[in-house]
């Protein structure tokens, strides 16, 4: 079928493209995601009162049954795309699910991200999750800038989390506002890009957007406002910052190579806007995405775009299945029929939706940096691409190294091929991965998961939606490598010391290990063996 452009004035979509800014957060639990999400929305008057996101978290267990999985373990499986708007900005915020819902998504949602911010509890600074999301994003150069939050609690010595983003990160940071004191002695923020003190008042809770005082650096009013010792002390460190650290360099944050650094508190609103002003002027804007007709600009004419996500069943009373696309170029429009390049055929897309903290809303048109929620039932799978005018693909999403391995059975013949049915789509649909045995006599599937709620996410599915009772078999590895150069360069080797060799769901050979050592170990024997902890994208 012939696909036509919508009419879109160049003028239009180079606007629209100007003026978006999208970003994931990473972060590990409790240091704040949630809380900075609420205020963020707040400045954007997405919602009124802070507060709402979680209350509607509270309520959509209340109501939804999607699933039973998510009443019994308490927990929010879904996740939401929450698109708002601020000075002459549209924002996207790909909301990364975390905490125990952990999972490839977590990584996924990073594809789609052109900015990503990292956020930190001040009190304990680098922690597990936010580390391995880090190294998703240093894959693919994401520009990060760093939240240092809870700053109205006692936290520790800042020049010691800069020195520990610098180490262990290798990223250069960069200071955009510097904390005086902190948890009962915080005094607030100084802004270096237009040296001015924020005073930090304490609101309750900061349900509402707080009151800001602002002084000049140069007030006398400073000495007499601040801790006379906290005050001295910032200024030597004043001095070192300006004197000692390196300039801003937006180049090198878009490389992401560079970090812009800031303080506040989420939970009393302190910090915020300051951080949403700045982030604003030095994110990257939506910019060209390679594809196998190269690099694709976001202001091309032609509408195309990419799935990065699916999510089944968000809503049981539709029992749907949701593929998330992020735009890629030119204009969306509802009800648009675009080609599948994967199926070689063309598509009707018919009830687009925004996902937003609010609930759904349908969609009439969205730009490059936009995320879409199209309701077409099994036409997608995690790295499509759509597209309108000459063919082309993007850059398909690597599989992330799982964590936790389980043998997956099926104790009841009779329910062979349900089950062979549910796993090959499970796995299709980017649920889990799937890998087997390199000894053939060992016939049941291994799944290879991030997090433990994708295995019950699948037996969960293989039993409401294809009927078939499952039992998991945990196995003892935490690490997976894929082998490059594949079974040749594997098997050039010869024989590895605590170590499985599984293949993946294309063949290629994985080798399992029990612990990070046990890898380290192995690479350190045979130098000549080069792992990755991403597949080759197929
Ligand atoms: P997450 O999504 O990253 O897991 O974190 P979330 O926002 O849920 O915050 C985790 C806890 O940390 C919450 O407390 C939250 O109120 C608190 N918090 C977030 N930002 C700040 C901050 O800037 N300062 C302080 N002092 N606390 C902060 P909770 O007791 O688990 O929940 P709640 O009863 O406060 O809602």
């Amino acid at each position: 079928m012939a696909t036509s452009s919508p009419a879109v004035s160049s003028q239009t979509l180079a606007e629209a493209v100007e003026e978006r800014r999208n970003f994931a957060i990473i972060s590990h639990p409790d240091a704040g995601k949630t809380t900075l999400t609420e205020k963020l929305l707040l400045y954007g008057g997405a919602i009124h009162e802070a507060g709402a996101v979680k209350a509607r978290r509270a309520q959509r267990h209340a109501t939804s049954d999607w699933m039973e999985l998510e009443q019994q373990r308490g927990i929010s499986i879904t996740s939401t795309v929450l698109q708002f708007d601020y000075n002459d900005y549209t924002i996207n915020l790909l909301d990364t699910p975390g905490h125990q819902d952990f999972s490839e998504d977590t990584y996924r949602t990073l594809a789609a991200a052109d900015n990503a911010v990292m956020l930190e509890d001040a009190a304990k600074g680098l922690e597990p999750q936010t580390r391995k999301l880090f190294e998703v994003c240093r894959m693919r150069s994401l520009p990060i800038f760093t939240f240092f939050n809870k700053m109205d609690r006692p936290a520790r010595d800042p020049l010691e989390l800069l020195d520990e983003i610098e180490q262990e990160l290798g990223l250069q940071t960069y200071v955009v506002n510097w904390p005086v004191g902190a948890g009962d002695r915080f005094q607030g923020v100084f802004d270096r890009r237009r040296r001015q003190f924020h005073l930090f008042q304490r609101t309750a809770h900061g349900s509402k957007a707080a009151a800001d005082t602002v002084i000049d650096l140069g007030d006398p009013r400073i000495e007499e406002l601040l801790d006379q010792d906290l005050y001295y002390q910032f200024k030597e460190e004043l001095e070192l910052l300006d004197e000692v650290a390196p300039e801003l360099d937006l180049e090198r944050v878009h490389a992401g190579k560079m970090t812009p650094v800031f303080f506040g508190s989420a939970m009393t609103n302190f910090g915020v806007e300051l951080f949403l002003e700045a982030f604003l002027d030095y994110a990257l804007k939506p910019g060209p995405r390679r594809s196998t007709l190269g690099d694709v600009p976001p202001t091309h004419e032609d509408f195309s775009g990419f799935v990065f996500k699916l999510q089944a069943n968000m809503d049981a009373r539709h029992r749907d299945r949701i593929a998330f696309v992020r735009v890629c170029s030119g204009k969306f429009e509802k009800d648009m029929v675009v080609n599948h390049a994967r199926l070689g055929k063309s598509v009707r897309l018919s009830h687009p939706q925004k996902l937003f903290a609010q609930g759904r809303k349908s969609l009439d048109e969205a730009y490059p940096g936009d995320v879409i929620g199209l309701n077409n039932p099994g036409a997608f799978a995690i790295g499509d691409t759509i597209y309108q005018g000459k063919k082309l693909e993007y850059e398909g999403i690597p599989c992330f190294s799982p964590e936790l391995f389980a043998y997956l059975k099926n104790p009841n013949p009779s329910k062979f091929k349900q089950f062979h049915k549910g796993v090959k789509e499970l796995r299709e649909e980017g649920a889990v991965q799937i890998m087997f045995s390199a000894d053939e006599s060992k016939r049941d599937p291994i799944l290879a998961a991030v997090g433990q709620l994708q295995f019950e996410v699948v037996q969960f599915r293989l039993q409401t939606e294809y009927n078939v009772e499952t039992r998991l078999d945990p196995l003892p590895y935490s690490v997976a490598r894929w082998v490059d150069g594949g079974w040749e360069a594997l098997e050039a080797v010869g024989r590895l010391f605590n170590t499985a060799t599984v293949k993946d769901s294309w063949g290629r050979p994985v080798l399992l290990f029990r612990n990070e050592w046990n890898c380290q170990q192995v690479e350190m024997d045979h130098p000549e063996l080069k792992l990755s902890k991403t597949a080759p994208v197929v």
